[in-house]
């Protein structure tokens, strides 16, 4: 359970950030709810702030209590927005927001990521990944340019991007005992289940035969909800995915099992 503990929601005005920031609630967390778009109704506090702006989330880190016992970044952009874009809100603006966050944070605090099954072939994208660590944000659209990512590999990117980054982080506040992990969806039906259909076209048509159905938000809300509780502190730089054994099936069939 989650009784006393603060814990900062991105993308809480919608799908799986919406969700979870209501779960943890019902679970005795105080929430602090993060969105570009207000909610219509929002139980806990709410902070409104772009997180694609490096002064909108120096504002939004400003205005926060520090003793923060989680960070969960759900925020995220689908695959048909221009891909700076992209890059911006799904992997640099939130590396910025933890980095940033990190010295309000009290000790044993817990940062759960959302990334994506589009995300688990990481190792794939090592070199580009290496080189768009530490980007700025006025950087984001060159980096774009120089190593083509444009269309529906922006997101494949950030979510590779934001995996590894989870791995590499595994211990990098050991001392303080805060720790990372992400959770990798596969597809979640919310307002922007469509923009994948759409952009993955075959694969996604595909993926959807496969699958009995898509996910709820409900289905992912408990997996960040535990991350976030101290009966999960033992995992460390983990990336669970959660997607009706969808990884499971792709990790069958490379390896031909
Ligand atoms: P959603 O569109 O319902 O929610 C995303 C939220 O992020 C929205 O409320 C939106 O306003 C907010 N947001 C976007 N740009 C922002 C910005 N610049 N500043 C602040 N907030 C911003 O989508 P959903 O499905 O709930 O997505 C949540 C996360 O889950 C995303 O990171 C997404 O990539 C990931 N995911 C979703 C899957 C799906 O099939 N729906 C599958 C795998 C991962």
């Amino acid at each position: 359970m989650l009784q006393g503990k603060k814990i900062i929601v991105t993308g809480a005005a919608s799908g799986i950030g919406a969700a979870t920031a209501a779960l943890l609630t019902r679970q005795g967390a105080e929430v602090i709810g993060v969105d570009i778009q207000r909610p219509a109704q929002f139980t806990g506090q709410f902070v409104q702030a772009d997180l694609s702006r490096q002064d909108s989330i120096d504002a939004l880190v400003a205005a926060l209590p520090s003793g923060l016992h989680g960070l969960a970044n759900i925020a995220g952009l689908p695959p048909t927005r221009p891909a700076p874009a992209v890059l911006r809100v799904n992997l640099v603006g939130l590396q910025y927001l933890t980095t940033q966050v990190l010295p309000k944070l009290a000790d044993g605090a817990s940062i759960v990521n959302l990334a994506s099954l589009a995300g688990l072939g990481w190792a794939d994208a090592k070199d580009t990944i290496l080189a768009s660590q530490g980007l700025g944000f006025d950087e984001v659209e060159a980096f774009c340019q120089q190593h083509g990512i444009e269309g529906a590999r922006s997101y494949f990117f950030s979510k590779a991007a934001l995996i590894a980054w989870t791995l590499q982080n595994r211990w990098t506040w050991r001392a303080r005992g805060i720790r990372m992990n992400a959770v990798s969806p596969g597809p979640v039906d919310t307002p922007i289940l469509q923009d994948f259909i759409e952009t993955l076209g075959a694969r996604a048509e595909e993926d959807m035969r496969t699958m009995d159905r898509p996910g709820t938000p409900a289905d992912i809300a408990p997996v960040v909800a535990f991350l976030l509780s101290d009966g999960s502190g033992w995992i460390r730089g983990a990336n669970i995915p959660t997607d009706g054994g969808m990884y499971a099936n792709v990790l069958c069939q490379m390896n031909g099992l």
